[in-house]
This record gives structure tokens, sequence and C-alpha cells, in this order.
């Protein structure tokens, strides 16, 4: 390329910016989903994870049925900021995440794609840190021959794209890969992965994003179930109008949507498994809050972005807002893709937005302790006032008198089971078998 009058080009260091690129805040399973965000844009249905513990040799990889690269396109989605254009659905934004994501986690990426059933459809190429630090050039070379059976083999038969990470060094720890420790640590990390991947992708994974196939994702051959943050499939879970507000930026308007619910409250959840499942990787009261979703992609689950704090009383409030990714840089979305700023404009909008899901879900909390004992999910409306305080008969938030009026025995049994401690258990079991026997013959096994 001709150089410009009077200007000078000044090529980055590889050696050092490679490195310093490794640590832009991925980590094990941020750094997954990013790859699982190339291959839901290449079109693929079916995803899978697989991570082989094998000392120093371990690996992961990531595969996909996607429409595939060819070889000049590999060559390009492998440049760090790589070029093409984005359309308004599309999840990548910086043409970064395939090489930072993956060169957080480990030393050397090989990436294998195929286009078609062709043998010369395939084309495979590596970044190699080694290789780097050797050189100082920003150089791909061939992947090693040892990688070769992990690498082409879910490419055998179909189109697609393989990732592979080895040289775990991020994620085995630098000391003793061969150890127990690290064996230990790695299957720690899987239920990471799955976690997060679950609540991710889960509008993808429940089929529900418009125009695109239900994905299925597997991780180590297992299907990763999808986690609602909103237990919409709960009956009692309450659902309230949706709010758009508009968001000016740049002289362009687009519209931040709210979708604003209130889960049951523990005895209004259908069991106490779905109650436990509902209540989220970090909890109830960590929960609560705002779910950021770019293009049905979530980029950050829970909190109040400083609208307002997580609260005890309003922990049963969960809201998803929407943006599109034209609206980025309203948004400040980040590489990594797990936050974002909310723009300052709208943030009294948003709080006036929240004010009747937080009210609503105050009152649902409150209601279980209410007099008559009815559950307050059922009849409190957006509008309603809450008047109920906590009953001095209730205990830990259960009224007894209400559970008894509205659950049967082992439903109530199960209950307890669900919050007591192992020792309070085999008392609980005791207690109920007496309380079984006590009953008439037709309501004893209800
Ligand atoms: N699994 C895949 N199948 C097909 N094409 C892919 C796949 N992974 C990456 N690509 C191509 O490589 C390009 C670079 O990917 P990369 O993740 O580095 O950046 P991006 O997705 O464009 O943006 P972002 O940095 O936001 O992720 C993509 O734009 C895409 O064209
Ligand atoms: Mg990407």
């Amino acid at each position: 390329m001709m150089q410009a009058l009077g200007t000078v080009e000044v090529i980055p260091a590889a050696r050092r910016l490679i490195s310093s690129l490794r640590d832009m805040g991925y980590e094990f399973p941020t750094a997954v989903a990013d790859l699982v965000d190339n291959s839901i844009e290449a079109g693929a249905t079916v995803v899978t994870v697989d991570v082989e513990f094998e000392g120093e040799d371990s690996w992961v990889r990531i595969s996909d049925n996607g429409a595939g690269m060819s070889s000049a396109t590999l060559r390009e989605a492998l440049r760090y900021g790589s070029s093409r254009k984005y359309s308004s659905t599309d999840l990548g934004k910086f043409g970064l995440g395939l090489k930072v994501a993956s060169l957080s986690q480990c030393q050397r990426l090989s990436v294998a794609s195929r286009t078609g059933r062709e043998r010369s459809e395939l084309a495979a190429y590596c970044w190699d840190l080694a290789h780097i630090e050797r050189t100082n050039r920003w150089e791909l070379v061939s992947p090693s021959r040892s990688s070769s059976q992990s690498l082409y083999a879910p490419l055998e038969d179909s189109s697609g794209t393989v990732v592979l990470w080895q040289r775990l060094d991020r994620i085995l720890g630098y000391d003793r890969p061969d150890g127990e420790s690290a064996r230990r640590r790695l299957i720690g990390m899987c239920r990471d992965v799955e976690a997060h991947l679950a609540v991710v992708f889960h509008r993808f994974l429940s089929g529900e994003v418009r125009g695109r196939p239900k994905l299925r994702l597997l991780l180590n051959g297992t299907d990763i179930v999808p986690w609602d943050p909103f237990a919409r499939d709960e009956p009692a879970t309450k659902r309230l109008d949706p709010v758009n507000i508009p968001v000016m930026h740049s002289g362009r308007r687009g519209d931040l949507v709210l979708e604003p619910f209130v889960l049951p409250h523990q005895s209004g959840f259908s069991s106490p498994e779905s109650f436990r499942r509902a209540s989220g990787p970090a909890n109830w009261n960590q929960q609560q809050g705002f779910y950021v979703y770019r293009a049905n992609r979530l980029i950050q689950s829970g909190g109040w972005c400083r609208i307002r704090t997580s609260d005890e009383h309003t922990k049963l409030a969960r809201v998803a807002l929407h943006f599109a990714p034209r609206m980025d840089d309203a948004f400040r979305v980040n590489v990594s893709k797990m936050r974002v700023q909310l723009p300052s404009s709208i943030r009294a909008s948003l709080a006036e937005a929240i004010a009747p899901v937080t009210k609503v879900a105050n009152e649902a909390y409150r209601g279980i302790r209410g007099a008559n004992g009815a559950s307050a999910i059922g009849r409190q409306s957006i509008h309603g006032s809450s008047k109920n305080r906590p009953n001095r008969n209730s205990v830990n938030g259960w009224n007894p008198a209400a559970l008894a009026e509205r659950l049967t025995v082992s439903q109530v049994v199960a209950h307890l089971l669900s919050v007591a401690r192992a020792d309070e258990q085999k008392i609980i079991r005791r207690v109920a078998g007496r309380l079984r026997k006590g009953l008439p013959q037709r309501r004893r096994m209800r």
C-alpha cells in the first residue's frame, strides 16, 4: 500500500500487544459465551462445548454447524479488528472476540472451518503465543499435528467451525496443571460455564427469538437447559405492562423496552425445586433488578444500575431491558459484553418506569404475611396499595394458618424440608410421620 506523503505507519508490537490484550476482563464462562455469539451469528443450530482434562495437554473446543468460513474469510476473521459489516441483529461488534476471548484463556488458538462437503473447503489456522513471543510478528501458523484429531473431528462430514484452545494456562493455572486440584478446578469451572450459558442464551435455547430456529447448546455431551430469570412458566408469576423509553443518541432515536415481572413468593411456586431454581446463581437478593439484553443475548443480570438499591422487600422484582445493537454507543457495551452503562439521560424515566414493579414486588413479598393468609400475588394489582404489615403470628415469613388452609401436608413438609438444615430435616420427617398418623385416612396421603 502507498504511504501518504508526510505520514509514517507504525505497526503495533505483536508480542506486547497480544499479551496485554489477554487481560480484557474475560473469564472462562464469558470467553466461551463470546464464541457462542459467533456461532449463533453464523446460523448454527447446534453448538458443542467440549472440555477435556489431560494435564498440560488439556483442551477446550467450541464447535458449530454454522455456515463456516473460506480460507480467506478465516484469515480475516483471525485478524485483530477484523472488518465486516454488521446488521441490526448481529451479536458481534468489535472484530475482536474470537481472538481476545480465546487467548485470554489459552496460549494456542486453532480454528478450522468448512463451508461445504468438499475436502478443499476446509481451512485451518492458528495463533500461537509461543511463536509470537519468538518472532514478535503478527503471523498465523498451521495448527500443530498433535491437535489434528480434536480440531477436525467435528467437521468430518458437515460444514461449520471448530475453535480449539490448547495450553490452558489461565484455566488450569501454571503451577501443577497435571494435579488433582487442576482437574477439580476444571470441573468446577465447567459448572460455571453451564450456568452462564444457560442464562446468557436462554432466549435462543428456548426458541423464542423471532426468525431463528431453536438453539441446542451442549456441554460435554449434555444439553444445557435454559434458565429463565422471570420464571415465566410459573402460573403465579406476574407480568406487568411493557414500557418504552425513548433514547436519543448521536441524533438518532431508539427505544429501550422494559418488560417488568414480579416472581411469586416462595409459597406461590409450583414446587420447592422450581423455587430453588428461580433463585438463580447469585440468589434472590442479588438477582433482583435489571436483565439487560442486546439483540436477545443477555449482557448484564441483576442489580439496579445505581437507580435504587437491592432491598429484601423488592427481591421478587426482575425487569428485562431490551436494546438493539444500533444503540450500542448509547449503552457503552464493553468488549467482553459483560457490562453496559445506562445513558444518564434516561435514568429519571427509568426510575419512574420501575416504580410500579417494585411496588407490586414489595406487596407480593409482604402479602404472604397478611392477616387473612391469602397469597398477595393473586389479588394485588399494580395500582393497589400495600396496607399489609407482617403478621405477628408468622414465622420467618410463613403464616402457618394460611399454609394449612391452602397447602396439603405433603406440600408443607416439602417446603419445610427445602429450608431446613440436615439435622433439622430428620426431626421434620419424624414429626411429619406422627402428623400423618393422626390424620383421617382419606387425607393422609395428600
Ligand atoms: N463460528 C464462526 N462461524 C463463522 N464465522 C465466524 C465464526 N466465528 C467468527 N467468525 C467470523 O469472524 C469474524 C470475527 O469474529 P470476532 O468474534 O473476532 O469478531 P466479531 O464477532 O465480528 O465482533 P466481536 O469482537 O464483538 O465479537 C466474525 O465477524 C465472523 O465473520
Ligand atoms: Mg464475536
